[in-house]
């Protein structure tokens, strides 16, 4: 492989969208930021200069970092923020992954601006195992807020209640045509007939799960997460933030005198969503022919619309997820654990917590909303988790004694389920190098079921079960799939059930674990794993590079 050398400077550019204009904070003063391309094998140097007057740390979501947790991004775990006129090189390597991945600021709620796609091709000379696209197109979702977002994260902390929700979804920045004042910001895919188009979807939204459907065509699922998987074709897809998904687009074979609209839109089985004031839209344009090769929307032509899911429809997300299988092929294994050494049950969702004195909180009984993993909500450290465990002075900074169980007992019930206890602190999870591990991870939420894509850092895992109600220890375990389960970084617990997740604890340092709804991390739903050195050489996290940033 080769050395790809990017730079990034974080700095203000004033975007309109929806008829307002804002100061936001991007890369390069770029909205999405600038796209970060890779060979699988290659070398990775990104030079961060923050010039913004907030603190600032990048993530690289869903890239291994083998031995370069030191790069992993997210502030307070795996690094002090980069500061106001500082600089940091993230450097990585590349290694046993091909797709896309997506990178995204990893500090308070940065994100909301600040991201960007992956693409990592595979090796020279080594084809895709479907047809090669005629093109390929990253297509990523986000949320567009008129107000500040640093604001609704600190009215989320400050007054215990729910978040605003966004104004505008985006694709690639834009909200699209059926948003008031928005009709000129549309994402428009141009394409000619009979051709087929590799769509690498990226959902890069703060707080929801999305729907999405392009109309009158089917897509093709072929990776997810940077690992391909079992094509199969479906009219609409299901995307949590977090998660990537390539698809293949076939267009019609002649002109199809017409337009489509591409739509996403909620998928949330607390909040209500509509198709009209809550859908972006982007526009599948055909080229028309014998027409300049880039023509502008001929606004005679029928325009036509997908119809998405209910926006509480958990059963289509289900077959949707079940789905989902590893390619499993000679070239692309599923190295699924077999045997485990370690079995681990979390509990996961939101919880209440006493009404500081000085506080009104919106929370049930006048609570304050808290998030937790086994009851425990992380309370980040003033210095990186990563550089205590380094150096061997956790003391006073962390304690490894997170919970392997619930600190309180958990029956799911219905509606809502019971455990509402929540304590705070910062404890960690020590797993010895290359501990085969097993995690069953249940949803429990004061408020009633939720839906929670949890995201683990430095690792994917193998996605080996899941199920509704409450996870029964004796009986579900024999209907795992241990032979093509999917391979991923994110994947759902599913509203008012349990996933189970198998991963090789290979990769030593401190990986962050959280739920990528951004509200609910701020509330507290994350935890982290300390794993361990091995003892050869290529089993150790290497040293700090020399321009780590310091607290
Ligand atoms: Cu994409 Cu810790 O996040």
């Amino acid at each position: 492989g080769i050395t790809r050398h990017y730079d990034f400077n974080v700095q203000m550019a004033n975007v309109t969208r929806l008829c307002g204009t804002k100061s936001i904070v991007t890369v390069n003063g770029q909205f999405p930021g600038p796209e970060l391309i890779a060979r699988e094998g290659d070398r990775v140097h990104v030079r961060v200069t923050n010039h913004v007057a907030h603190n600032m740390s990048i993530h690289w979501h869903g890239i291994r970092q083998l031995q370069t947790g030191w790069a992993d991004g997210p502030a307070y775990v795996t690094q002090c923020p980069i500061q106001t006129g500082q600089t940091y090189v993230y450097k990585f390597t590349v290694t046993g992954q091909r797709g896309t991945l997506w990178w995204h600021a990893h500090i308070s709620w940065f994100r909301a601006t600040v991201y960007g796609a992956i693409v990592i091709l595979p090796k020279l000379g080594v084809p895709y195992p479907f047809p090669a696209p005629h093109e390929e197109v990253p297509v990523i979702f986000g949320e567009w807020w008129a107000a500040d977002t640093e604001d609704i994260m600190s009215k989320a902390l400050k007054v215990g209640g729910a978040p605003n929700i966004s104004d505008a979804y985006t694709i690639n920045g834009l909200p699209g045509p059926l948003y008031n004042c928005s009709a000129k910001d549309t994402f428009k895919l141009k394409v000619t007939p009979g051709k087929t188009y590799l769509l690498r979807l990226i959902n890069a939204a703060l707080n929801d799960e999305l729907f999405f459907s392009v109309a009158n065509h089917t897509l093709t699922v072929v990776e997810v997460d940077a690992v391909y998987v079992k094509p199969f074709t479906v009219k609409t897809l299901v995307i949590s933030p977090g998660m990537t998904t390539n698809v293949l687009l076939t267009t019609k074979p002649v002109y199809p005198n017409a337009n489509f609209y591409m739509a996403a839109a909620p998928y949330s089985v607390i909040r209500p969503g509509t198709y009209d004031n809550t859908t972006v839209a982007g526009i599948l344009e055909y080229h028309k022919p014998g027409s300049p090769s880039t023509p502008s929307l001929d606004k005679t032509l029928p325009l036509f619309k997908p119809t998405l899911p209910f926006f509480n429809d958990t059963k289509f997300v289900t077959s949707f997820t079940t789905k989902l299988l590893s390619l499993a092929s000679k070239q692309y294994p599923a190295a699924v654990q077999q045997s485990v050494d370690r079995r681990f049950f979390f509990t996961i969702g939101l919880g209440t917590l006493p009404c500081p004195k000085n506080m009104t909180c919106q929370g049930p009984n006048g609570t304050q909303f808290a998030a937790a993993v086994n009851n425990v909500s992380l309370v980040l450290p003033s210095m990186a988790l990563l550089q205590s465990h380094f150096t061997g002075l956790s003391r006073g900074v962390y304690a490894s004694n997170f919970p392997a169980m619930p600190l309180s007992p958990f029956n799911y019930t219905g509606t809502p389920p019971n455990n509402t206890h929540v304590a705070t602190g910062t404890r960690l999870l020590s797993l010895p190098y290359n501990t085969s591990v097993e995690l069953v991870m249940q949803d429990t939420s004061v408020l009633g079921i939720e839906s929670h894509p949890l995201h683990l850092h430095g690792y994917n895992f193998f996605v080996v079960g899941q199920g509704f109600g409450n996870y029964d220890p004796t009986n579900d375990p024999a209907k795992f799939n241990l032979v093509d389960p999917v391979e991923r970084n994110t994947v759902g617990v599913p509203a008012g059930g349990w996933v189970a997740i198998r991963f090789l604890a290979d990769n030593p340092g401190v990986w962050f674990m959280h739920c990528h709804l951004e509200v609910h991390t701020t509330w507290g739903l994350r935890m982290a794993w300390a794993v361990q050195d091995g003892t050869k050489p290529n089993e150790k996290l290497l040293p700090p590079p020399s321009d780590m940033p310091k607290c």
